[in-house]
């Protein structure tokens, strides 16, 4: 039984189509945030579960990378996430403000990656995102200690009501550990899946006057 037996299809005929079309040089955008918020639209307009959720991967300081998806919630020069800045990968991005992202839109047949600097948004863009959360978001965001060992789930549970019963009928303000970090990109890569694994890859890259992009071998 082949790994995706039975997961069902429902972007078969999205996937062949795109397959099919692969990416054309002429309808490229010229601005790789355009060509992203045009495949960004495409896979909302198509159902795709989640299309904003990205990997991001970091570096700790011992040179080790590591990976983990975030929810993409701005995308201004940058894509924006939030998260615990006392995190593992808190501290990787702070320590060593660079970083990748993919897109593993793979259910389209699609990839976008993007590598470049990191920097934290400003503390007013954490606050305003942060009142925008649901309370018990923003409950979870005091009570955990992101990527720091627990002893069991019992003790998150109480951390949890230790922070409901500290901001009880008020609201709820913003962790100083919380807030959103901002990768810039240097690079994009565009993937289009092809028939017969010749896969269309586009490359973005800072130029004089803009971006330039090429081709890249599949
Ligand atoms: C689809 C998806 C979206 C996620 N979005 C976020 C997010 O926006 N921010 C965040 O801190 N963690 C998010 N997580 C959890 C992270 O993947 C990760 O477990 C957590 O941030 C701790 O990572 P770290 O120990 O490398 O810092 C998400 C996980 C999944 C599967």
């Amino acid at each position: 039984m082949g790994l995706t037996a039975g997961m069902g299809d429902a972007f078969e005929q999205v996937r062949t189509r795109w397959q099919a079309e692969g990416l054309v040089d002429d309808l490229l955008a010229d601005d790789p945030f355009e060509q992203f918020r045009r495949w960004m639209d495409q896979c909302l307009e198509v159902g795709l579960h989640e299309p904003e959720a990205m990997v991001v991967a970091s570096v700790g300081a011992d040179g080790m990378p590591s990976a983990r998806h975030v929810l993409l919630k701005e995308l201004d020069h940058g894509f924006v996430f939030f998260t615990n800045y006392e995190s593992r990968k808190g501290h990787e991005l702070d320590g060593h403000p660079k970083a990748a992202v993919c897109f593993p839109w793979n259910l389209v047949s699609r990839q976008v990656r993007a590598v470049g600097g990191v920097e934290r948004v400003t503390v007013e863009e954490s606050d305003a995102y942060f009142a925008t959360r649901p309370r018990s978001a923003q409950i979870g965001a005091w009570a955990s200690r992101q990527s720091e060992a627990i002893d069991d789930r019992a003790t998150l549970e109480a951390w949890v009501a230790e922070a409901e019963a500290c901001f009880d009928g008020i609201d709820v303000p913003r962790p100083p550990h919380w807030g959103g970090y901002r990768i810039v990109p240097v690079e994009f890569e565009f993937w289009q899946g092809r028939p017969a694994r010749l896969h269309d890859r586009i490359r973005y890259e800072p130029a004089a006057d803009g971006w330039r992009r090429e081709r890249l071998s599949p």
